[in-house]
């Protein structure tokens, strides 16, 4: 528990530190115990790395593609997010907060097989996670989730932030934002790669080639499609459909009013956006902050296609 960093306001961190919030040190003991099942299927990303996108996906491939059944249920009822669903805080929230964002228990007591969402680093989930089910680690390039993140940020009230995209990326490298530190999270994750348990994939790969990444997460969860259901799959999982798509879409955080009434959680759905957003300067110090980071190791992103 050393490398929690318990943050208040504005987050903050230490070297080697993740950024989480209070209520998450406070209830730091139950996530360890979280029992896991043989049959779940968990979806572990550093946020903004296509998490949602791949959720959807899990969930359709285990619940034979029956989109009817998903669009009754929130994603966030079908597949929850571990670590959210732990807040104390949430016990002040409206009682329609509930239904979107179920309380552990829930978890607990939802019928297998569970799709179950966390943005943890490995090393902050239960220590037997890989070695009992089946975890699907999507990554993203880091120039698109800074960008992809600093619009979370203003979207999502509760983070307060008030900066500018280039104040926003200055934290992002210092670790001062919340989930953060980015590379220690992929990185973690990168060299589990070849457990047998794991899947790594891109984002940028399922922008390149949707089938291709449907194929193989199919594959790994023993879950193969027909061709019909695959072309129902893919259709379903398109950004414009995704987007539209109430059960996924978030649209009922501005309901609810935890988020602004501008913007979009399924915002733009592109790889290469951070060029409509960087000076040359800005993205020259990004540059050498991924270059630095990267510098010991073979894992490589995809800037742009
Ligand atoms: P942008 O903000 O760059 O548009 P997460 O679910 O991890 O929070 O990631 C959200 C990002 O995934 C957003 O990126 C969102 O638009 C993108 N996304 C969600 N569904 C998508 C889809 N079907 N195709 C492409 N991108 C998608």
């Amino acid at each position: 528990t050393d490398n929690i960093i318990l943050s208040e306001g504005l987050a903050r961190s230490e070297p080697g530190g993740f950024v989480l919030t209070p209520e998450f040190g406070r209830n730091y003991d139950e996530f360890l115990d979280f029992q896991i099942r043989k049959d779940d299927a968990w979806v572990v990303t550093f946020p903004k790395c296509g998490t949602t996108w791949t959720q959807e996906m899990v969930w359709m491939l285990i619940n034979d593609c029956d989109a009817e059944l998903a669009k009754q249920t929130p994603l966030t009822v079908r597949a929850p997010f571990l670590e959210v669903s732990r807040v104390e805080s949430m016990e002040s929230s409206p009682p329609e907060m509930f239904e979107f964002m179920p309380p552990v228990s829930s978890i607990d007591q939802m019928t297998s097989p569970r799709v179950i969402k966390s943005h943890l680093p490995f090393f902050l989930l239960p220590p037997k996670l890989l070695d009992t089910c089946k975890v699907v680690y999507v990554a993203r390039n880091p120039k698109d989730v800074i960008v992809s993140f600093y619009h979370h940020h203003k979207l999502m009230k509760m983070q307060g932030c008030d900066g500018n995209l280039e104040n926003f990326a200055d934290y992002f490298m210092k670790d001062q934002v919340i989930f953060c530190p980015y590379f220690p999270h992929i990185l973690d994750a990168w060299t589990k790669r070849s457990h047998p348990n794991m899947l790594f994939i891109f984002y940028e790969d399922m922008k390149k080639d949707l089938r291709g990444e449907v194929e193989k997460v199919a594959k790994f969860l023993g879950k193969p499609l027909t061709e019909e259901k695959m072309i129902k799959l893919l259709e379903h999982l398109k950004f414009d459909n995704i987007s539209k798509n109430e059960s996924v879409n978030f649209e009922i955080g501005k309901k609810i009013g935890f988020m602004s009434q501008d913007g979009a959680f399924i915002r733009k759905g592109k790889t290469g956006d951070w060029k409509n957003h960087f000076s040359p300067e800005l993205n020259r110090r990004i540059d050498a902050w991924v270059e630095a980071n990267l510098a010991e190791t073979d894992l490589r992103f995809e800037m742009e296609l």
